[in-house]
């Protein structure tokens, strides 16, 4: 087997880090050859909070997978979410040199766009295009070819914590192999779960996690909107621990057996038997004081999500919905009660089946993990030699390209040379 056709993403996420190896064929169709996954003890709401035991939990997932996909893997494409992620819009404009736009003008139009000012401890992973203005035509996905003399981008820029993405990447190349790209969590998640008319249609994609809740909001086929809210499946389990006094596991079996938010759908009688803290006896526990305590939390991630989009006007944005994917996703009754707070339909993410993909991978707990493989392989083509071409509409973590040499002074040199060829274009 050819190790150049060989991709992988890693997810290397709060409750589980988990490793998807695929072989790209020459057709470009990619097959799921193997898939390893471990409990992951050392991150605390998305971010790395113990460097032993991340690096531990990731050698487990990969060793795994390298078992059962019968190859070496020396890179991977990951993931990234955690409360440090900070997104926004931004644009940029330049003159079209030539008669017709090519990709140089494609390239400096973006440079101008990511030209903005930010802390010196934060660095740019997307820049996402959103759409293309050539002169007054407004609208356009690809100008390449298009006549004009004013060339305006539109794009989502993502950036992160330059010490927590460093952290992440660390812990995956002690384990010996290289962090490739860098792709913000949602984005992987809506390559694996969305449609394409969903993502045209105006659509948010939730993707309830164990410490975070990542959002990214599709419109026209754009991301115009992500974030990260830092509350997820753990603050399930822990409210029904703190509630009913039990031990975290007991409450984590509980929440996944008997959980439901919607405490008023329950036979009232019902009961069930729950292990209390260490020397004390079981008890018996109404299932509807269970759902009543896992109701709360999820009104008050619906409330934050309603916020969100209420406060970035997002609201007439979305016909498509919300669209709920990740593990913490599959307690009983959140689409339900998502559309009652959130005014919407509501539904659960599941991912779409390809390249030979199980029954057990098609769950929403896997959307990140199947994403990175996508976005890794749209990347990675079936070729002897990296096509840079596919790359060029996300810049990713400039330390960790492979492609570049780029230091964090040579982003910030990088930066100021376009911002001087901004101005150069505008005065
Ligand atoms: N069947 C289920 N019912 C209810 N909750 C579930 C179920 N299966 C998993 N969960 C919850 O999903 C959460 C983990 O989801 P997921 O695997 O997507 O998180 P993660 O990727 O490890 O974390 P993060 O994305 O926040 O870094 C846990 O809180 C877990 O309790
Ligand atoms: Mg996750």
């Amino acid at each position: 087997m050819n190790e150049k056709n060989i991709i992988v993403g890693l997810d290397v996420g709060t409750t589980k880090v988990c490793t998807i190896v695929g072989l790209q064929h020459p057709n470009q169709e990619l097959e799921i050859i193997g898939i390893g996954t471990h409990p992951s003890y050392g991150l605390k709401k998305g971010s790395v909070v113990n460097i032993d035991k991340t690096v531990r939990s990731i050698q487990a997932s990969l060793e795994e997978a390298r078992l059962m996909a019968g190859v070496n893997i020396t890179g991977a494409t990951i993931g990234i979410a955690g409360s440090h992620i900070y997104s926004f819009n931004s644009s940029g404009v330049v003159a079209i040199k030539g008669k017709e736009i090519t990709q140089d003008d494609v390239d400096r139009v973006l440079e101008a766009a990511r030209a903005v000012v930010i802390p010196s401890d934060r660095d740019i992973l997307h820049v996402i295009p959103q759409e293309f203005r050539v002169d007054n035509t407004t609208g356009i996905k690809n100008p390449i070819g298009m006549c004009g003399v004013r060339l305006e981008a539109h794009v989502h820029i993502v950036t992160g914590s330059i010490p927590l993405i460093q952290n992440l990447v660390k812990c995956v190349e002690q384990t010996g192999i290289e962090a490739e790209h860098i792709t913000l969590q949602p984005l992987a998640s809506s390559e694996a779960v969305l449609s394409y008319e969903e993502k045209e249609l105006g659509v948010v994609l939730v993707d309830i996690g164990g410490g975070t809740t990542d959002i990214a909001v599709w419109k026209d086929g754009s991301l115009i909107h992500s974030q990260i809210i830092p509350i997820g499946g753990n603050h399930f389990t822990n409210d029904l621990a703190v509630a009913l006094k039990i031990p975290n596991n007991e409450a984590e079996r509980i929440k996944i057996n008997h959980g439901s938010v919607l405490a008023e759908q329950l036979n009232q009688s019902a009961h069930i038997t729950v292990q209390g803290l260490s020397g004390s006896k079981p008890c018996e526990v109404q299932l509807s004081v269970v759902a009543e305590v896992l109701g709360a939390r999820a009104e008050e991630l619906f409330d934050v999500v309603r916020y969100m989009i209420e406060d970035k006007k997002l609201h007439d944005q979305v016909a498509g919905g919300f669209v709920l994917t990740g593990g913490g996703a599959l307690i009983k009754g959140l689409p339900e009660l998502g559309e009652y707070i959130l005014m919407r339909s509501c539904k659960i993410g599941f991912p779409i089946p390809f390249g030979g993909m199980t029954n057990i991978m098609q769950n929403p707990k896997y959307s990140t993990v199947l994403g990175l493989l996508i976005e890794a392989s749209k990347r990675k083509p079936y070729t002897p030699t990296q096509n840079k071409s596919a790359n060029n509409h996300r810049v990713m973590f400039n330390g960790k390209d492979k492609d570049s040499n780029h230091s964090n002074s040579d982003l910030i040199s990088k930066l100021s040379e376009s911002l001087k060829s901004v101005f150069k274009e505008i005065f």
